[in-house]
């Protein structure tokens, strides 16, 4: 898999992809990812990337000139209707759809070329999302101060999900989500922590009972933190 970010702080990615699962991916050649600086593709002397809105009021716009022409030059066309099979451009923006596990998994599965574009400031001139983009994303109800941190959360939760990219091919499948609940609690040694016992049922080697366990606590959990999950 192929993944760009369009940002106007390439630099913000540079530890964080350098890190525990996505760096392991990186090694191994299951992904590929590459930070690009906006004002590289800003088309005055200024190199500026970004405008005072139409209408008035406050901040400052992306400008769609420079994000068309990364587009045009990763992918060969800001044409969304002629883009290649499997590559999708998605927008990080309050104003997108909420993004979930499901998600990240079909994108895992069914895309070879991702583009993220890292809004900034007021926002992205319009033009960018009726011509450019496929997916607009939001990674939760609040507003961030631009999508860097939006941008590194849906590629984490997407290239865990490339085969091969998680050590053992059944550690995603009981994540929180993927079972349509949060994940159970977890425990390792010692069996005796300041008093704190590990519960016995996790000791004793039954696992058909430490399944049944397993399911209960994080029935009871999600219930109690997010019964929007349940749909008994
Ligand atoms: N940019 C600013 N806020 C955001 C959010 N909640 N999700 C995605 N991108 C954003």
């Amino acid at each position: 898999m192929k993944i760009d970010v369009l940002t106007i702080f390439p630099e913000f990615f540079d530890a964080v992809f350098d890190f525990g699962i996505i760096r392991r991916a990186k090694l191994a050649g299951i992904v590929k990812i590459v930070a690009h600086d906006l004002r590289k593709y800003a088309v005055d002397k200024h190199k500026m990337v970004d405008d005072r809105p139409f209408g008035g009021g406050d901040g400052m716009v992306l400008k769609p000139e420079p994000i068309f022409a990364a587009i045009e030059n990763l992918i060969g066309t800001s044409d969304r209707d002629s883009y290649p099979k499997g590559t999708r451009v998605v927008l990080l923006s309050p104003q997108g759809k909420p993004f979930k596990q499901a998600d990240a998994a079909l994108m895992a599965e069914e895309a070879e070329h991702l583009v993220f574009i890292c809004g900034r400031y007021e926002g992205v001139d319009e033009r960018v999302n009726d011509v450019l983009v496929t997916d607009e994303i939001s990674i939760g109800d609040y507003v961030l101060s631009g999508g860097e941190p939006a941008a590194v959360v849906v590629v984490d939760s997407i290239v865990r999900l490339l085969p091969e990219a998680l050590g053992s091919e059944t550690s995603a499948s009981n994540d929180s989500f993927s079972t349509g609940k949060l994940d159970c609690p977890h425990y390792t040694r010692p069996a005796e922590f300041r008093g704190m016992k590990v519960p016995e049922v996790l000791l004793n080697g039954n696992h058909a009972e430490i399944e049944k366990w397993r399911f209960e606590k994080a029935l009871e959990k999600t219930r109690a933190v997010r019964p929007d999950l349940i749909n008994e």
